[in-house]
């Protein structure tokens, strides 16, 4: 009998477990109905007024989800009490942008539906939105929502599990197999560098031979950035010169030209599948594959109220 008991306890405990961590498509449907529509409009008007947060957006994302889970960690401020969030780690700042529209959506949010949406919903509603926008609504997904929102952001973290850009193949597989993302998502998801801009500081180091970056871009790139780029002067240049704020399969056309700013880029062609892939995104059909990975990197590491909170104001913990 004892035992009978251990093990309907255990499967509720599960269950529970299992629930509390499943995202759903809907989920604010009945708790909050107009949320994802509130998210969406704050968006497109911001979008219109500057693409470049909405790339920023589409980044923050990536960086949320791989630094202790979708959790809008990568939101917090710094406080006395944790002066170095990851908002502050080397991947983050200064270059990471859109903050004041997530901002902008909570409070929208909150006005219409008080302590009920997270954070880290919001950030994922939000990335799914710039995206429809900036691929002139090709790129359309429903995201599973119920994220919790975190408490600990660390900036030491940063640099532990966001990939920089000399990373090689292997490199870069091993960082995103460490999230439960494979080859593909990478091959996938790296065309998010078809919008936005990067830092010259990102880069410089592929500017002079060897380098197998096109020399006309090359050439280019020298006359806009300086040698040695510092905290003081860091130019930023469009990471795809051909359409820099649609989102479109010409990233995948630019790395077969070899027209892309970073090794990691460069490196999808270092082996016969990933290059397969970028061929094939380059013929087209990318959209819907970025899509689905969009709704997998959503899932990464998802908290519940076991271990989140739904934060009143995107920037601090209740
Ligand atoms: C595969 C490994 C990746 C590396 C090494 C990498 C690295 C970088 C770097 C160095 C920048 C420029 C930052 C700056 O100097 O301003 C950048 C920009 C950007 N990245 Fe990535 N990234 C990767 C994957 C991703 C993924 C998975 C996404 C989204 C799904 C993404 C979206 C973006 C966007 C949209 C920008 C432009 C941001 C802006 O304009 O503000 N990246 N990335």
């Amino acid at each position: 009998m004892a035992a009978r008991v251990a093990i309907w306890v255990a499967c509720v405990l599960v269950m529970v477990a299992t629930c509390q961590g499943r995202l759903r498509v809907g989920y604010y449907h009945r708790k909050c109905p107009p949320a994802e529509y509130v998210v969406r409009d704050v968006v497109g008007k911001a979008v219109r007024q500057n693409p470049g947060v909405g790339a920023g957006i589409v980044r923050m994302f990536f960086h949320d989800c791989f630094v202790q889970g979708c959790d809008a960690s990568v939101l917090l401020d710094p406080t006395p009490a944790n002066p170095q969030p990851e908002k502050l780690g080397p991947p983050n700042f200064p270059s990471l942008r859109g903050f004041e529209v997530i901002d902008a959506a909570k409070s929208a949010v909150e006005k219409v539906c008080p302590g009920v949406v997270s954070c880290a919903d919001i950030i994922a509603f939000a990335a799914r939105d710039a995206s429809f926008f900036l691929s002139g609504h090709r790129i359309r997904y429903k995201i599973p929502a119920g994220r919790f929102d975190g408490r600990v952001s660390l900036a030491n973290e940063t640099l532990a599990f966001l990939p920089p850009p000399f990373f090689n193949l292997t490199q870069l597989v091993g960082s995103f197999q460490a999230k439960g993302l494979d080859v593909d998502d990478l091959v996938v998801l790296s065309g998010a560098h078809t919008i936005g801009r990067s830092h010259c500081s990102s880069f410089t180091d592929r500017l002079s031979p060897p380098s197998d970056m096109n020399p006309a871009l090359a050439t280019v790139l020298r006359a806009k950035c300086p040698a040695n780029p510092n905290f003081t002067n860091d130019p930023t240049v469009v990471q795809d010169v051909v359409t820099p704020d649609a989102m479109d399969n010409q990233y995948y056309k630019n790395v077969l030209a070899k027209n892309v700013l970073f090794d990691s880029d460069a490196a999808l062609l270092s082996s016969p599948p990933t290059a397969a892939k970028v061929a094939a995104f380059a013929r087209g059909k990318w959209e819907r594959s970025f899509a689905r990975a969009m709704v997998k990197l959503g899932g990464i590491e998802v908290k519940t109220a076991a271990n989140g909170e739904i934060r009143r104001m995107c920037r601090i913990v209740n």
